[in-house]
């Protein structure tokens, strides 16, 4: 069974507090909350003030997604905001290992995550040191786009790698996830799936969480 975080992009900004506690309702197990700047990707979302507004209305595990440039400089605000995981990038990141080592040091877990152009490759060094890898399925920047196939090869390649290493690192797949792909992305050896728009453009989210979550 897979761990299912869904993300609060796909929100309604408005009634964020009624989504928190459709949430809290579900059988969601964390909450993913995207962090955008404007700079590495060309949307900006939100802040530590609205992470933590989040983070005060559940008990979840609150997963933080930090696309930015020099995450070092907020990893502290958002992690007083409430943040359990903080992911930076590794496209972003001028001294990777540094920038987990601070993540760990303030007491949270700490994810890297990898753009669909980016190679498995890049990650070999890294990843005994990480809870989590985040392979993106779509450019980052934006809910409710398609879910890109190669991904599919990536995780196959990254499970293979994280297994040889008998390590417990997890990978989580983000973006454009559906209940038509769950399945084959499952199957390939992801442990978490984030899910917006497939969570909140449904008619009934609490369903769709849980039929995520049987698979
Ligand atoms: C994209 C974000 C994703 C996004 C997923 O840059 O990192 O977490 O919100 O949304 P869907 O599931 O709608 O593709
Ligand atoms: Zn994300």
């Amino acid at each position: 069974m897979a761990i299912i975080a869904p993300s609060l992009l796909s929100a309604d900004f408005l009634h964020l507090e009624r989504d928190c506690d459709m949430l809290n309702q579900s059988k969601a197990d964390w909450f993913h909350l995207d962090v955008m700047d404007g700079q590495f990707v060309p949307n900006i979302s939100f802040g530590p003030m609205i992470v933590a507004a989040i983070c005060k209305s559940t008990t979840r595990y609150c997963d933080v997604h930090l696309m930015i440039e020099e995450p070092e400089k907020y990893t502290e605000a958002f992690k007083n905001a409430g943040a359990n995981n903080i992911t930076v990038h590794i496209e972003t990141c001028k001294d990777l290992k540094h920038n987990i080592q601070q993540i760990k040091n303030l007491g949270m877990h700490a994810g890297v995550a990898i753009n669909p152009d980016t190679p498995i490759e890049s990650l070999k060094n890294i990843l005994k040191e990480v809870d989590l890898i985040c392979l993106m399925s779509v450019h980052p920047g934006f809910g409710g786009q398609s879910f890109i196939p190669n991904t599919i090869n990536k995780i196959k390649e990254l499970r293979t790698l994280i297994d040889e290493q008998k390590l417990n690192t997890k990978i989580e797949v983000d973006g454009g996830v559906t209940l038509e792909n769950a399945l084959s992305i499952i199957k390939a050896g992801a442990d978490i799936l984030v899910a917006g728009n497939t969570i909140f453009k449904s008619k009934d989210p609490i369903a769709t969480i849980e039929a995520l979550k049987s698979i």
